[in-house]
């Protein structure tokens, strides 16, 4: 797709028109061939980003409890065999990492039992990549060969059969919650809330369940990719485990264990996230939207209707304008900036956006999960580093290379991490 690479001079122009104009949803469905990927179900409706942006901010006190059952629940069973008496044990970040992460997103999601059902589980993940390879397959091909090529793909029968198996999963769970929210009870689940603020064809189970799956896809795979990285840089700089362990302990300490206040009060964690981000961003682009009628900016430069624009978030991450010595890995740089610009600190936190900082992109339609995406991706660090000593294999001390492919980076799947319980 032929895009507008546009400088963030004029992002604040742009980041307050309306979907009328200027359409994320739109780019998003297009870029992702979503009538084939099926992707297109959050286009009838704003009702999963609704219910983020209001029930789940509301809410993330009671989140973070739930949560933090789900992640204590996922390192037992993923990480049992790592006592201190048998040394490191060695095992792959990724696999590691989306095991305890999809648990504790769903646990947000779809509440328990399900979010450790392993069916279950395993349907989010397979429609994520299957979605994802039909948008690959497709999108490099020529328009009027697409829709040959999409009836020889295996993975299209696979989208169909996960939103079958979605369907005969959770619908019986939505409409038993539907009956229990008649009854004035109801879940802090995200599934709950879609119920409860539906309107019309909204509200049909098949309806709530392909709108879950799909924000399983918008939820844990980014999330993952920034928990690997934050494991990487640690390992590679293991002179920030002692700070952090100390500041993890003492807000511990201070807020009645693992609550929300305990997790906001984490900054040096929160930076040093925050900094892993900015130089392991997960794409070269954000802030895609499509243009639905002509724009005029401020220097008359004209964005006709029908074309897509995007934001270069990889190369703004990397401004010395915005970041000094940009490209050194300076874990507490948003730290100092909080400490030394207190009236200001919200900027510096991890689900903050700004010009320079695009990652959970920006304006109207900005990551409504970011304040979610904060708690969780603390949260398992916060477990790990006071859990566990981590270390790469004997012999390695960088990171490994981040992978590019399309526009998209992503850190390294195969990464084995020793892990040991402390
Ligand atoms: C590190 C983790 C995450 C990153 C980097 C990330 C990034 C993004 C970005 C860049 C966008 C597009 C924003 C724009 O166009 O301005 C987005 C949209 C979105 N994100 Fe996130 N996100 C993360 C985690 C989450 C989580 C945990 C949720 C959970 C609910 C979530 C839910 C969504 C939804 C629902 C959308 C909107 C999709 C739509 O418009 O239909 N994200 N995210």
């Amino acid at each position: 797709m032929e895009r507008i690479i546009l400088s963030n001079k004029y992002i604040d122009e742009l980041r307050a028109l309306p979907s009328s104009i200027l359409d994320g949803v739109a780019a998003q469905c297009e870029r992702h061939l979503a009538w084939w990927t099926t992707l297109d179900v959050v286009k009838h409706s704003s009702l999963h980003t609704d219910v983020c942006r209001v029930q789940l901010n509301q809410n993330l006190g009671v989140v973070v409890k739930n949560m933090t059952e789900e992640v204590q629940h996922g390192i037992q069973s993923e990480l049992i065999d790592c006592s201190s008496e048998n040394g490191f044990t060695y095992l792959t970040a990724f696999s590691i990492v989306m095991k305890i992460t999809s648990h504790t997103v769903n646990r947000v999601l779809v509440g328990l039992p399900l979010c450790r059902n392993k069916e279950w589980l395993e349907t989010t993940m397979a429609y994520t990549v299957n979605a994802m390879s039909i948008s690959a397959a497709l999108r490099p091909r020529n328009v009027l060969m697409r829709p040959f090529i999409y009836l020889c793909l295996d993975a299209r029968r696979k989208v169909k059969q996960n939103i079958a198996k979605a369907n005969e999963l959770l619908v019986p769970i939505i409409e038993r919650l539907q009956k229990e929210i008649q009854d004035g009870r109801g879940e802090a689940t995200l599934v709950s809330w879609m119920i409860q603020n539906s309107k019309g064809k909204d509200g049909r189970p098949s309806e709530i369940a392909h709108k879950s799956l799909f924000l399983s896809l918008a939820s844990i795979h980014s999330s993952v990719m920034a928990i690997q990285h934050a494991i990487y840089d640690l390992c590679q700089h293991p002179e920030y485990v002692k700070p952090l362990r100390e500041e993890i302990e003492e807000c511990l300490a201070q807020n009645q264990g693992w609550t929300l206040v305990a997790l906001n009060s984490m900054k040096k964690l929160d930076s040093f996230l925050k900094e892993s981000q900015r130089i392991n961003h997960p794409g070269l682009f954000s802030f895609n939207r499509k243009v639905i009628r002509p724009i005029r900016l401020s220097d008359n430069t004209v964005l006709p209707a029908g074309s897509f624009i995007s934001m270069p978030t990889y190369s703004l991450a990397r401004d010395p304008e915005y970041y000094t010595d940009p490209l050194e890995f300076k874990p507490f740089r948003f730290y100092e900036m909080r400490e030394k610009d207190p009236e200001n600190s919200n900027r510096h936190q991890y689900a903050s956006t700004s010009r320079s900082n695009l990652a959970f992109g920006y304006g109207r339609a900005a990551c409504p999960g970011r304040f979610l995406a904060t708690a969780e991706i603390k949260l398992i660090c916060a477990q790990l580093i006071h859990r566990f000593d981590m270390r790469f294999p004997e012999g390695q001390t960088m990171r490994p290379d981040n992978v590019y492919i399309d526009e998209r980076i992503t850190p390294d799947r195969g990464q084995q991490i020793g892990f040991r319980l402390r």
